[in-house]
């Protein structure tokens, strides 16, 4: 019997058949969406021209059922860190399968998030112990509690533009208002510029702050804070009796060239540390709060609270051995030492550029973090298209960029934040000198045809259309 037929038969006999399925009603997959769930995702697709069909995915690549195969510099947000289907996390999760462990009874201690926690920990000498949550909002919220409780403290600071989550709690340390705008109320909460520690000073002096949390890098615009802001504002909280949190959700596990992107600053000791996306080796949806021991011990202080901070699926085997795996593998691949490199060269290679193109103003980040800035052109020609789209609306030159990588060179990229003209890249941790000369050679092609006024043009006149429309 072939795989189809055997397939065939087990869907007729009414069991749940992936391959059946898949083959059956996986072309209606746009429809599915329009009709089930967020209806403006197929809609946005549509109108970019991103609605492909991918049909497979390994390593930094999708493909079409064509085959044609598509860079991806987006890695699912940050959480393919070691690419699509890495051997060894997928053997891991086969085999935690095929191990039918007695997992999630609750009442009982399980090997697994024990060594995973063990294995973060290493990472961090200066933190003590672990709580594994499912996702990055659910870290952040851990810390904020625990940060909440240990000091009695009601608010939060957190830096403009930041972005920890979307849970009512991390919307509360969100610095954008396009996200918070009719959640309110939300936690009592203040946020300061990044880098400004005399905001910092001012807010503390107050009395009633329970933390700062801080991105090391700020995924919204590639922001960095000036060197020696976090050793100082550590410093700051600490003499005001308030807590650093470090929202390593999307910098950690190597993606700026460190293991944690606060490890750049000497000194540097956070007291709670917010971990999830590449953890999760892509496939299991992993979230983990680290911390000091005296904050543990506090909130955990006796055998009633044992369960004051909880999650049904925290620790799930599932989740811990991805984990596990891809802690293996960023040491045997020296996956953080491959990440400097790569990243120098690709920066190395893109700020070559800025000579080049006078509306690419500013290449930066660290590591396999990259923001690509472009700004107001100095040419009375291109000034009155670029003038066009700002008055529409801020971010749409970033957006025509994005759109010609991903039609014409099939390169997946994002804008960065709304209302910035930002690229990020944030390409999987294993990318080499073959996907840096693709993407640098495209990005070129772009920038040519934006200087030469060329066709994507057209595209930012159907882009001021539309943001004209939806205000
Ligand atoms: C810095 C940071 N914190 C928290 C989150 C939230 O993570 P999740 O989407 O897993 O809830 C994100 C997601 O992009 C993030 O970038």
């Amino acid at each position: 019997m072939t795989t189809a037929e055997s397939a065939s038969e087990s869907s007729q006999a009414g069991e749940f058949d992936l391959g059946a399925t898949l083959a059956e009603r996986g072309a209606e997959r746009y429809e599915l969406h329009t009709r089930y769930l967020n209806h403006q995702l197929p809609r946005m697709l549509h109108t970019i021209g991103f609605d492909k069909v991918y049909e497979r995915a390994e390593g930094a690549y999708f493909y079409d059922a064509d085959g044609n195969d598509y860079l991806d510099m987006l890695a699912g947000f940050g959480v393919m860190g070691l690419g699509r289907h890495h051997p060894v996390v997928r053997k891991a999760l086969h085999d935690v399968l095929d191990a039918q462990l007695a997992d999630l009874t609750r009442f009982d201690c399980q090997p697994l998030p024990g060594l995973l926690a063990e294995k973060l920990l290493a990472h961090s000498p200066h933190l003590d112990r672990v709580f594994f949550g499912n996702s990055g909002t659910e870290a952040v919220e851990g810390a904020l509690k625990f940060a909440r409780y240990v000091t009695g403290r009601p608010r939060i600071l957190y830096c403009a533009h930041a972005f920890h989550g979307l849970t009512t709690g991390s919307l509360s340390v969100n610095g954008e208002s396009g996200f918070r705008d009719g959640f309110a109320p939300l936690l009592p909460d203040t946020a300061v510029p990044l880098g400004d520690l005399d905001a910092l000073e001012r807010e503390l002096r107050k009395g009633d702050v329970a933390a700062l949390i801080v991105e090391p890098i700020q995924g919204k615009g590639v922001l960095e804070a000036p060197p020696g802001y976090l050793l100082a504002a550590q410093e700051l909280l600490h003499r005001h009796k308030a807590l650093l949190i470090a929202d390593e959700v999307q910098t950690g596990l190597g993606r700026t060239g460190d293991f944690y992107a606060y490890q750049h600053e000497e000194g540097v000791e956070p007291d709670l540390v917010c971990v999830a996306k590449a953890l999760s080796g892509g496939y299991v949806p992993v979230g983990a709060t680290l911390g000091k021991d005296w904050i543990f011990k506090k909130v955990y202080s006796s055998m009633d609270r044992v369960l004051v901070h909880s999650a049904s699926f925290g620790s799930n085997a599932q989740a811990m051995a991805a984990g596990l795996a891809v802690l293996s593998v960023m040491e045997n691949e020296q996956i953080v030492a491959g990440v400097r490199a790569t990243g120098e060269l690709f920066r190395s290679r893109l700020a070559a550029l800025t000579d080049k193109y006078e509306m690419l103003a500013d290449v930066r980040g660290r590591g396999l973090m990259i923001g690509i800035e472009f700004g107001r052109p100095k040419s009375l020609k291109l000034r009155s298209r670029w003038a066009m789209l700002q008055a529409a609306r801020k971010g749409l030159f970033a957006q025509m960029v994005v759109v010609p990588l991903l039609q014409k060179h099939r390169i997946l990229t994002q804008v960065s934040g709304d209302h910035m003209e930002v690229i990020k890249l944030i390409p999987p941790l294993i990318i080499g000198e073959r996907e840096v000369d693709r993407f640098v050679d495209a990005f070129a092609a772009v920038m040519d045809d934006a200087h030469d006024g060329g066709l994507m043009w057209d595209f930012g006149k159907t882009l001021v259309k539309q943001a004209v429309a939806n205000r």
